[in-house]
């Protein structure tokens, strides 16, 4: 495992939703040798979303492969039952749902107790205030910028006032704001400038590139991390 460090410079953890599912390891390798900050892994139980991915296994599987921050995005519910395996299988970041069960602040302190970073995803009607009350037990808020389940949907552009009013709740806390859903060149300015962080990007990162042509994915995250940054340097 890899302890992440904080710090709120601007990272880039491509999705490998949108990579070559026959392919991941070399995926891996292939965005990290590009300059990822992060990868980022959707878990789909195809109950809380409406899209099947993979589990545990394939998260153990491809740790390996990465010699970073493997972040778990859990789109499960219910998630506590796989908390465990989850962090077994090498999971730095755990990020649940605070929609996907009735006892938030217990799954977050578990997903501590087990030894990994814990994480709030927050679908987009979710308000923040949802996570007023476990401010000290998170160590990341993942704001979700379309509805989960899918890749390549368009960005929602209400949810910035969200990062920006979470942004001012979090204070001197140590904990990530994380984007997730539509980020592109163009959308990642508005988000960056509002206190995000982490951006995670599937198809903004995978489009046009393979494993045999990895230089486009690192253009791709380069105009990413340029753009938010050149935003951050206005506010
Ligand atoms: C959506 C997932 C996202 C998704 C982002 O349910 O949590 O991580 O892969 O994909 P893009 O960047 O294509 O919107
Ligand atoms: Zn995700």
């Amino acid at each position: 495992m890899t302890t992440p460090t904080f710090d709120r410079s601007i990272k880039i953890a491509p999705s490998i939703l949108s990579a070559d599912f026959a392919n991941f390891g070399a995926e891996c390798r292939a965005i990290e040798a590009q300059g990822c900050d992060w990868v980022h892994v959707d878990v789909m139980d195809g109950h809380f979303v409406p899209n099947i991915t993979f589990g545990p296994q394939m998260c153990a599987a491809i740790r390996s492969h990465i010699k970073g921050v493997m972040d778990v995005h859990l789109m499960i519910a219910p998630a506590d039952p796989y908390l465990e395996a989850f962090v077994k299988a090498g999971s730095d970041i755990v990020t649940i749902h605070a929609e996907a069960g009735p006892h938030l602040d217990r799954s977050l302190q578990h997903i501590r107790a087990l030894g990994a970073r814990a994480g709030v995803a927050l679908n987009p009607s979710t308000p923040e205030s949802t996570i007023e009350y476990v401010l000290d037990k998170i160590d990341l808020v993942c704001v979700m910028t379309v509805n989960p389940g899918f890749g390549g949907q368009s960005f929602l552009e209400g949810q910035v006032a969200k990062v920006r009013r979470l942004r001012a709740m979090i204070g001197e806390r140590p904990i990530h704001i994380e984007i997730d859903g539509g980020v592109t060149p163009q959308t990642a300015p508005m988000v960056a400038a509002a206190g995000a962080d982490v951006l995670v990007a599937g198809s903004g990162v995978f489009k046009g590139g393979s494993v045999d042509q990895p230089e486009v994915y690192g253009a791709n995250i380069r105009a990413i991390r340029a753009a938010a940054t050149a935003a951050l340097s206005q506010t």
